[in-house]
């Protein structure tokens, strides 16, 4: 057993000095609780339609959120609604980050999406929240987005090529340029539910939405059916009721083009040029 000498005890005294003040300041002075910040409270009107009580009209009903316990996003806003307020509100999101699309509606006038769109802290003006306009409502900011998907299939969303190689399906750097712009698309629907031409013939033309991917396509070097793909929109309701308003690229959440897009492609339908790219960056 190893002796204390007196070297070894004055070597002790600092270590355990050391330890035991340490200790004392973290148990004898707590931390302060910081003190509550005063409610700012922001009026949210936010559309009410139940399925289940078809005779009822759709109201808006308000809400009051304190900023200061919220977020900053208007999905942060609907999220402590629901959670805290009133667990019936129905709306649909997944990603809170601009990536899936789902959480698209109209907020103060503006189709966008809710994760992306931050509160206004001005407390006089109320935030007004609607679903998509034009659209059948499933239920409150649901809109029944099957025609939409409908229309998307129509287009054949998909690399389509009898001959494919055995390996790599190589793209020169030009070529998959061509694409940027529009192969961002979430598919939100926010353009296509901006869309007066949307708004009123929607059973025959297919929207800013589905015709950017329709062009996606025809601008693809790999895919070998761009003259069938540009031959099913040559009528005159599918690609030309657009009549290049703009409504789409103004109001696009993900600072995406396809009102140019859809010049563009009227353009090759015009030319018969084939695929020589949006270049829509
Ligand atoms: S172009 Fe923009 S607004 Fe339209 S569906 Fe795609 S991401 Fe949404
Ligand atoms: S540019 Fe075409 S697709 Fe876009 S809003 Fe106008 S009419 Fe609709
Ligand atoms: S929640 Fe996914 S885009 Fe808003």
């Amino acid at each position: 057993m190893m002796r204390s000498t007196p070297a070894l005890r004055a070597l002790r005294l600092p270590l355990a000095r050391g330890l035991s003040s340490s200790a004392t300041s973290s148990f004898a002075q707590p931390a302060e609780t910081p003190a509550p910040k005063p409610e700012v409270l922001k009026s949210f009107k936010i559309y009410r339609w139940n399925p289940d009580t078809p005779a009822e009209k759709p109201k808006m009903q308000e809400y009051k959120v304190d900023l200061n316990q919220c977020g900053p996003m208007m999905l942060d806003a609907l999220i402590k609604i629901k959670n805290e307020m009133d667990p019936t509100l129905t709306f649909r999101r997944s990603c809170r980050e601009g990536i899936c699309g789902s959480c698209a509606m109209n907020i103060d006038g503006v189709n966008t999406l809710a994760c992306l769109c931050r509160i206004d802290k001005d407390t006089a003006k109320e935030a007004k929240v609607y679903p998509l306009p034009h659209m059948y409502v499933v239920k409150d900011l649901v809109p029944d987005l099957t025609l939409f998907y409908k229309q998307y299939k129509s287009i054949e969303p998909y690399l389509k090529n009898d001959n494919p190689p055995t390996k790599e399906f190589y793209q020169s750097q030009e070529d998959r340029k061509k694409l940027d712009g529009m192969y961002e698309c979430i598919l939100c629907a926010c353009c296509s539910t901006s869309c007066p031409s949307y708004w009123w013939n929607q059973d025959q033309y297919l929207g800013p939405a589905v015709l950017m991917q329709a062009f996606r396509w025809v601008s693809d070097s790999r895919d070998a059916y761009t003259q069938e793909r540009m031959e099913n929109l040559q009528n005159n309701m599918s690609l030309y009721r657009c009549h290049t308003i703009f409504n789409c690229t103004r109001t696009c959440p993900k600072g995406l083009n396809p009102g140019k897009a859809l010049a563009m492609l009227k353009r090759e339908m015009a030319t018969g040029l084939g695929a020589t790219g949006p270049n829509l960056t």
